[in-house]
């Protein structure tokens, strides 16, 4: 099972079904914070959505295919880390996050994406890691900024909302890049 310790308070555990009350009860008292950015989160979310949301990640955990890791502040579940999309042939994937609001402006996703960096290349020898965000989504952008992804491009209008078409941009960070800035 995959779960990493940040320091004394702060923890990245696979999400299992035993999760799935919390999971679903911090979607549900987020939902306007989370709907914009999360397109699947719909009004009619329920425990058995949540308990399938675990367990693609579970899925993709069995068969090395990425994973679904929680933040967990002591024993409160924060928001989520992922890693989604491998092509092994590639050597690439992508990273994914979200937090409850009031978790926001600690740190928290940074400090969990750097875990899942480290986990993709030291751990897994991936070479390449994306991350996708709303081009108004100016929070997700900083987090990639500040763990040094670099922009790439913009895809427009690639992303339905659900009432309009939105400019996704597309950052990336190497292998060979994430190394030298540890030296
Ligand atoms: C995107 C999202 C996860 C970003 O949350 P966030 O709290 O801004 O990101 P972090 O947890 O990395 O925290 C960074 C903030 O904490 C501050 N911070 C405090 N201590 C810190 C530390 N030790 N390390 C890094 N940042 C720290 C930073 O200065 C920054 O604050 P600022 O943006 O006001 O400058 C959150 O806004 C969210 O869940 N949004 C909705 C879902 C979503 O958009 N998901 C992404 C889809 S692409």
């Amino acid at each position: 099972m995959f779960s990493h310790k940040i320091d004394e308070n702060m923890e990245l555990r696979l999400l299992e079904e035993r999760h799935a009350e919390e999971v679903f009860s911090l979607l549900e008292q987020n939902r306007i914070h989370l709907q914009a950015e999360l397109t699947w989160l719909t009004d009619q979310l329920s425990l058995n959505d949540a308990k399938e949301y675990i367990r693609t990640g579970l899925e993709r955990f069995a068969v090395n295919n990425g994973l679904r890791a929680g933040i967990w502040l002591q024993d409160h579940l924060a928001g989520i880390v992922s890693l989604h999309g491998l092509v092994w042939i590639d050597r690439k994937a992508s990273l994914g996050y979200w937090l409850g609001a009031s978790f926001q402006g600690q740190g928290l996703v940074t400090k969990a994406c750097r875990v899942l960096i480290n986990h993709s290349f030291d751990g897994l020898k991936l070479n390449r890691l994306e991350i996708q965000c709303d081009s108004d989504n100016h929070r997700s952008r900083k987090v990639a900024e500040r763990l040094g992804f670099t922009q790439e491009g913009v895809l427009r209008q690639s992303w339905w909302s659900g009432d309009r078409f939105l400019d996704l941009v597309v950052y990336g960070l190497l292998a060979s890049e994430w190394q030298a800035g540890r030296t």
